[in-house]
């Protein structure tokens, strides 16, 4: 049997409620703040991410599912969603409607990792983002609507960690600080971060090797080199959080893993979201559209990982509404009494109700097994005697009470009582 590929899971029926509560949840919280939904192709020309994500980054070096197609263009299968939805905001001409644009998406999104828990290469996030909006107010928002989302879900132990990468005026003096200490120290480091040091010197405070860690922990920090400007956006965007009740810590140590950010950049952490921690990351991007040869336009966003939050769900016990079973077994038993409950199955359908009757051809005992499976709120029996009287033995199967109910008030009564 050909098996699943490595880093990608089935998501089966079983499972599914919880996607769907995840799925409901988002779309309840962003509509709630006015954001509307988009979708972009799975798949890019590869120079999107090249300049959107941007190549110092281990997304667009490492990890990109990256081909030709048949007509010798190189694509590539979205590793995240910001850079696709940047191109559809300026090729659609949105900039040209109301700004702030406000915009969110469920994805699938591929990277060539190696798989660990809460690291897939085929994963899902879903995210938002914000165009337009160049203040504090902008940011704040974007937060409060990440923390309401994750508050809906019922989780209590995520923490949102803050910093501010500030803009590149005051980076490029960081960015000085920086190579001035790490260069005696490059000697002792892995070879990503001597490429790093050349080309994004910040990148490498990201690194996960050990002894590049060992170095990286003294390093100058970007928020001693907040320009006046980034420094009153910061100190605006934690005034705004605390003043929302919106719990923080502010973390100089994130710079996050990909190019495009400037200011403010967070992250919800928790101990359940596997090795990596990180359940929704986000932040500033102003840079980006003219990094992709547009006109500037600030904008700020996030992205949460599905699966991550349904490992943190799991381990936090949230509560998830359970699934419903059908409303409703049709059982017969000899031809014509199994050709009335199809039809009856039909006209309840017909008025909204979920229903379901065998299809093969079971005995009676064998059908209130099934229908004991399929979790059905009651079994509807029709056999000779109850064609007759018109009527259907009806056992309510959470109670085990059975009544007689005529065909013509069987949806009523369905209706009535789940
Ligand atoms: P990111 O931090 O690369 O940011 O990803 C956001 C979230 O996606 C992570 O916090 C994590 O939960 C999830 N995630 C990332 N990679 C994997 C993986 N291999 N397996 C499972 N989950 C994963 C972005 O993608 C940005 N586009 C976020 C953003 C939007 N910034 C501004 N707007």
């Amino acid at each position: 049997m050909i098996q699943i590929p490595k880093g990608t899971k089935d998501i089966l029926p079983s499972q599914v409620y919880l996607w769907q509560h995840l799925e409901k949840t988002a779309r309840e919280t962003s509509e709630k703040f006015a954001f509307k939904e988009i979708r972009t192709p799975v798949f890019e020309h590869t120079e999107l991410f090249l300049r959107g994500v941007g190549d110092t980054t281990d997304i667009v070096n490492k990890e990109m599912y990256t081909f030709l197609d048949k007509g010798g263009r190189s694509v590539t299968l979205r590793p995240e969603g910001t850079a696709g939805v940047a191109r559809a905001f300026v090729e659609n001409g949105l900039a040209g409607g109301a700004l702030p644009a406000k915009l969110y998406y469920m994805i699938s999104a591929f990277r060539y990792e190696r798989p660990q828990a809460g690291r897939l290469r085929e994963f899902h996030q879903f995210g938002a983002e914000m165009y337009g909006a160049g203040g504090a107010f902008a940011d704040a928002e974007i937060i409060s609507l990440a923390d309401g989302f994750l508050k809906a879900l019922g989780l209590k132990k995520v923490a949102l960690q803050i910093n501010s990468i500030g803009c590149k005026s005051c980076r490029a003096e960081y960015h000085k600080a920086l190579g001035e200490y790490f260069s005696p120290r490059l000697f002792d480091m892995c070879g990503d971060c001597k490429t790093r040091f050349g080309k994004n010197p910040m990148r490498i405070l990201d690194c996960k090797e050990e002894r590049c860690k060992k170095h990286t922990a003294g390093a100058p920090r970007m928020l001693d080199f907040l320009c006046g400007d980034c420094r009153a956006h910061f100190e605006e965007v934690k005034e705004l959080l605390a003043a929302s009740g919106i719990a923080f810590t502010v973390n100089p140590s994130i710079v996050r893993g990909l190019d495009y950010y400037s200011r403010t950049v967070f992250e919800f952490t928790s101990d359940a979201a596997g090795a990596q921690g990180t359940v929704l990351g986000g932040g500033r991007y102003d840079g980006l559209l003219e990094q992709m040869g547009e006109k500037p336009l600030p904008a700020v966003g996030f992205a949460a990982g599905m699966e991550r939050l349904l490992m943190v769900m799991e381990a936090e016990n949230a509560p998830v509404p359970q699934e419903e079973g059908v409303c409703c077994y049709l059982a017969g038993m000899e031809k014509e009494s199994r050709k009335r409950a199809f039809l009856l199955a039909e006209a309840l359908r017909g008025q909204g109700v979920s229903c379901e009757v065998d299809l093969m051809e079971r005995s009676l005992k064998a059908q209130f097994k099934y229908a004991d499976k399929r979790g059905a709120r009651f079994v509807a029996v029709i056999g000779e005697k109850e064609l007759s009287d018109g009527a259907a033995e009806v056992k309510d199967m959470r109670n085990s009470a059975s009544e007689r109910v005529k065909f013509s008030e069987l949806v009523q009564y369905l209706k009535q009582r789940s």
